[in-house]
């Protein structure tokens, strides 16, 4: 469900389960301050446990804080869990309520763009290690999902833009009035935008990708647009570069990669750009192209020793799958540590 208000929504689907649940979430107090009021309307909580999270403490230690918490507010197999939260809460209370009793049924209330428009869809949990992000997890859907949009009001701009990355990556991937709408939205200051409809297109993309394949056998590679390159830049930066500002980036070099492919138009790529620099979105790196594709070579979606990336053909219109020679990445590399300069 998608909304500005779910938490009527989340309230009627407790009922209809009619078992018990306990609500964790975000010690934020924005995000508990919605599972507070959710717990209150829903009534019978057998706990509302607040849980500090951020990007470091999506670890294993916290996983064993929070099932000790479960297991101490009396929680049983056939418990619910409510995750109230962001991409953080989504990925670590999923792999709790998975992993608790051999796994409980999940319900997750997206409270940032990320959650609501990636991170709740598609079944992935985990955490991290600290050999790589999200190393350890499963896949397990969640019995439901709502995105609380209004949640986005209290969202800080920075976090506002690691979703928007997200949502540019499905533009491009869908294509037709998906895009045109994003572009015609660009300009507008965010609290205008209509959230829940561009909250629904995101989604959209992402379960029709993600409902033909399971367990990325090969489409949901789609989804990886950009991603070859984020994770690189996100890694050869030592993280100073966020994954949503890794994305815009990654989304500007596979249109150049694809350019010099010659599969992409100059036109289309610069519509790309365009967007991104009215979303105020990165679009240079500053960073040595040798450092990045040594980052490169160790992303765990590299197959058989060749660099394959996900480009575009055209907007709407996105192949995956596609190797490129190490000298044209380079070259894109190169183009990276500038701003545009001359198109593209
Ligand atoms: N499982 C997947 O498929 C998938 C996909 C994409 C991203 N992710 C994961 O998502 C995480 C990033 O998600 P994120 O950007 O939501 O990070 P996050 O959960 O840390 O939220 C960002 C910040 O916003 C705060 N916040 C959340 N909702 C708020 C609200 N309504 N008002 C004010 N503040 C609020 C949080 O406390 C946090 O400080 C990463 O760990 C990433 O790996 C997972
Ligand atoms: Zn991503």
């Amino acid at each position: 469900m998608i909304d500005d208000d779910v938490r009527n929504g989340v309230v009627a689907a407790l009922r209809a389960h009619d078992r018990s649940y306990v609500v964790l979430c975000d010690a934020n107090p924005h995000v508990a301050t919605i599972a507070r009021s959710i717990a209150r309307r829903a009534g019978g909580a057998l706990a509302v446990i607040p849980v500090r999270l951020g990007e470091g403490r999506k670890r294993l230690k916290s996983v064993e804080g929070v099932l000790e918490s479960l297991a101490a507010a009396g929680a049983e197999r056939s418990t619910i869990v409510v995750g109230v939260g962001g991409g953080v809460a989504a990925d670590l209370f999923g792999f709790c309520a998975a992993t608790y009793m051999r796994g409980v049924a999940y319900l997750h209330v997206a409270t940032s763009l990320v959650a609501m428009a990636d991170a709740a869809i598609g079944g992935k949990t985990g955490v991290d290690l600290r050999a790589g992000k999200n190393l350890v997890g499963v896949f397990r859907d969640p019995i439901g999902v709502f995105a609380h949009v209004r949640a986005l009001r209290t969202l800080p701009f920075r976090c506002l833009r690691e979703g928007l990355a997200e949502i540019v990556k499905a533009a491009i991937i869908e294509g037709g009035d998906f895009f045109t709408s994003i572009e015609i939205l660009a300009p507008h200051p965010f609290v205008q935008w209509p959230w829940p409809e561009v909250v629904a297109a995101a989604v959209n993309v992402k379960s029709a990708i993600v409902a033909d394949d399971r367990e990325e056998a090969g489409m949901r590679e789609l989804l990886n647009l950009g991603h070859t390159f984020a994770h690189a830049f996100e890694r050869a930066s030592d993280y100073r570069i966020t994954h949503g500002a890794g994305v815009a980036l990654g989304l500007r070099a596979a249109g150049l990669l694809a350019l010099r492919l010659h599969v992409f138009s100059r036109e289309e790529h610069l519509r790309v750009l365009a967007l991104l620099a009215l979303l105020q979105m990165p679009l240079r790196t500053g960073l040595n192209p040798e450092a990045v594709l040594r980052a490169m070579g160790s992303d765990k979606k590299r197959r058989g020793g060749h660099l394959r990336f996900v480009l575009p053909r055209a907007i709407g219109d996105v192949e995956y799958g596609v190797d490129a020679p190490r000298s044209a990445v380079l070259s894109v590399l190169r183009r990276m540590q500038q701003v545009p300069a001359s198109p593209g």
